[in-house]
């Protein structure tokens, strides 16, 4: 039997390739267009940043004019009109000061929670005001959390009774503008009932935790990630809720976009490869090496990473250990931007071994690419991991990861056993700098017998984690969340006319 097609709002804060500032984008841009051509109507909202540039993306304004309460203030806004993939609506909320006017999409302090607040209103408002016939409402980490609690606000709960929530959490750490360490204990928001709409309780409001508790399913992006935030080590103070619901917690594994990541079209690679060709691999090694003014020379394993320099990402391991790792017959290649001093330490290392270490300390598509294709190691040895991007995509480039055992890391490399020859990359356990020495070293025994790196290349390259099985768990998940909307609903509305109309079509 053919299943029904089903309506989704799918709401983020940023989504590729309108915005974007970590794997949040490329998941919400990848998503959206692999559920439309498997049968579904999804809509996608999100915020017109600064950077949005109207005229590349050919947006549209909307004729009418939308606005907003929050207490005592009026808000008016205006919505774009545009396109995912040329197949799926987007529309942007257009708001000059909360938006337009930012270079940055977080990290406002002052009024960062006000601005996601007056955003999750905006999108129930625009729904609302336009008559979409949505079946579930789709969240995207805490800048969304308040979706599937404002739902049941006066002014939205007649419209929406019938509308499922479901918040997906890509990283538990984030739940609002102020850092929970920032607050007080005793003015820590419970996420009961409707949020408060004074100045005071906004800023205090915690979007991941209303998100956790009001929607009617909850996901995150593995199954690893899922068991993890119930513990207190990776919950970050949301563990007790998230196991008290955990019958309506699951983990997705994202997929990857290979239109974008593969190394048989990626047009930023200095020569493109595959399989049948994978001697050209080594032409992207000496062009990285190169480019990074390393020393030209095939033998010398590079250690490559593309990534965030953040704390998460594992560079208090990287730090103890870099030198020692210097030592060794090898080069490290990093490209990315993040904390600065661990970016000064890292120009600092650069600086005093020239020939050793080569970096880019700014985020760049292009030169993430070349690490990838270019390195023979990809590491990754964060201290937590919801899903990771980087590993997949460095397998489909033939390049061999060394990730710490947690989140989707632990889900996706299977540590490679010389005697039966199985696993795709090589992992280590404790989060320890030794550990993660002893992976890399690992690494770097195997990559002298080049026949077996040759297989664990090609291994790793077959893979496949594309996003057709991710978006068909999702639909899933949506269903379920229907059930579970329907079952729980305390009142019970006659369905909206519009609630059996497509709304693409
Ligand atoms: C966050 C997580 C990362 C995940 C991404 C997309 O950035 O830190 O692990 O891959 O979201 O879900």
């Amino acid at each position: 039997m053919k299943h029904k097609s089903i309506n989704v709002a799918l709401v983020s804060a940023e989504v590729k390739p309108f915005s974007k500032t970590g794997g949040l984008a490329d998941v919400t841009g990848a998503l959206p267009p692999e559920l439309t051509s498997q049968g579904h109507n999804v809509t996608v909202f999100t915020p017109l940043h600064g950077g949005i540039s109207i005229k590349k993306w050919r947006l549209k304004r909307l004729k009418r004019r939308f606005g907003v309460n929050i207490d005592e203030h009026h808000y008016f806004f205006h919505v774009y009109e545009g396109y995912l993939d040329d197949i799926v609506k987007v529309y942007f909320i257009d708001h000059y000061e909360f938006f337009k006017s930012r270079k940055r999409l977080y990290g406002y302090l002052k009024d960062g929670n006000r601005r996601y607040f007056f955003f999750n209103k905006a999108v129930l408002t625009v729904i609302k005001e336009l008559q979409l016939p949505i079946h579930v409402l789709h969240c995207h980490d805490w800048h969304t959390g308040l979706i599937p609690n404002l739902r049941r606000h006066p002014d939205f709960q007649p419209y929406f009774a019938e509308t499922a929530a479901v918040m997906t959490i890509h990283n538990i750490a984030f739940q609002q503008t102020l850092g929970r360490q920032q607050m007080k204990w005793k003015h820590k928001d419970d996420g009961l009932g409707l949020p408060a709409e004074d100045e005071v309780s906004i800023r205090r409001c915690n979007f991941m935790l209303r998100g956790v508790r009001h929607a009617d399913a909850i996901s995150t992006v593995s199954s690893q990630y899922a068991e993890e935030i119930q513990t207190p080590e990776f919950g970050n103070g949301l563990q007790e809720i998230l196991h008290r619901r955990r019958r309506r917690l699951f983990g997705i594994l994202n997929g990857i976009d290979y239109n974008h990541f593969d190394p048989r079209y990626d047009k930023d690679l200095h020569v493109r490869y595959h399989l049948s060709n994978l001697h050209y691999k080594r032409r992207n090694k000496s062009f990285l090496q190169d480019q990074l003014g390393l020393e030209v020379d095939d033998n010398i394993p590079i250690i490559g990473m593309a990534t965030r320099i953040t704390e998460q990402k594992g560079f208090e391991l990287f730090f103890e250990v870099v030198e020692q790792l210097l030592a060794m017959h090898l080069q490290i290649v990093i490209v990315g931007s993040g904390q600065e001093e661990y970016e000064q330490k890292i120009s600092a290392l650069h600086q005093k071994y020239p020939e050793k270490i080569g970096c880019h300390l700014e985020f760049s598509e292009q030169a993430a690419s070349w690490v990838y294709a270019g390195a023979d190691i990809f590491l990754m040895p964060s201290r937590f991991e919801p899903c990771g991007l980087g590993q997949m995509i460095a397998l489909r480039y033939g390049t061999i990861p060394v990730v710490h055992k947690v989140g989707g890391l632990a889900e996706t490399i299977k540590d490679y056993d010389p005697a039966t020859k199985r696993g795709n990359g090589f992992v280590f356990e404790g989060y320890t700098g030794l550990e993660m020495l002893t992976g890399i070293v690992r690494a770097l025994e195997t990559f002298k017998y080049r026949d077996r790196w040759d297989k664990l290349m090609r291994h790793g390259m077959k893979q496949s984690y594309s996003w057709e099985l991710p978006a068909r768990q999702y639909a899933k998940l949506y269903r379920f969340a229907m059930r579970k909307h329907r079952h729980a609903s305390p009142v019970h509305f006659v369905p909206h006319p519009n609630l059996h109309l497509k709304i693409n079509s």
